[in-house]
């Protein structure tokens, strides 16, 4: 099959769910940030492969906010989403929605961005294909601005 030189955001839409269990949280039962993060950059790193068809391997996570506290029993679903691509690397935005199983209330518990890169077989950063905008709303087509500032601002696309 002949490789895809583009690829739009909502084709690297990917989700990943758990409950919180209580070996994942603090004696008062709040969930501990780094499991969280896990959950975060497997699904980054999901999307990412979605994107590149390759393995890849995370090289930053920024703008981590922990807005609400999440709590042992909930349920914490994470949506990632490519939303810029340089010329290996793509920054993917990540969303954790907190459930409440009893009560039903959900909310956004936190939210980062985090660049992952394309590496080939022998372990090389490698190309990816462009991001489409195609089908994308203003929300998204926002944070391709925000990303591609960002990429930018770290020096991006000098090679
Ligand atoms: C990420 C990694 C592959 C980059 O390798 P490198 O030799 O610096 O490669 P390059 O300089 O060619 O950079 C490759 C791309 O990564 C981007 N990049 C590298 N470090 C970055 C960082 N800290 N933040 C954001 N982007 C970064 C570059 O901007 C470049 O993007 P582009 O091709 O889209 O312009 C390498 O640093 C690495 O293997 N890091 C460890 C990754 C890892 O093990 N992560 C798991 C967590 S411990």
């Amino acid at each position: 099959m002949a490789k895809k030189i583009e690829r739009t955001m909502k084709e690297s839409y990917s989700v990943l769910a758990q409950e919180v269990m209580p070996m994942q949280a603090n004696p008062a039962g709040n969930v501990h940030g780094g499991e969280i993060i896990k959950l975060m950059d497997s699904t980054a790193g999901v999307a990412a492969m979605k994107h590149a068809h390759t393995n890849v391997v995370t090289a930053r996570i920024a703008e981590i906010n922990f807005k609400k506290p999440i709590h042992i029993g909930e349920l914490v679903t994470c949506k990632a989403q490519v939303i810029y691509v340089g010329r290996t690397s793509m920054e993917i935005f990540v969303t954790v929605e907190s459930e409440n199983l009893i009560s039903g209330e959900k909310q956004i518990a936190l939210t980062a961005f985090f660049t992952m890169v394309s590496l080939d077989k022998n372990g090389n950063p490698a190309k990816v294909p462009a991001l489409s905008l195609e089908g994308a709303g203003e929300y998204e087509k926002k944070l391709y601005k925000e990303g591609e500032k960002r990429y930018n601002m770290r020096g991006g696309r000098k090679k």
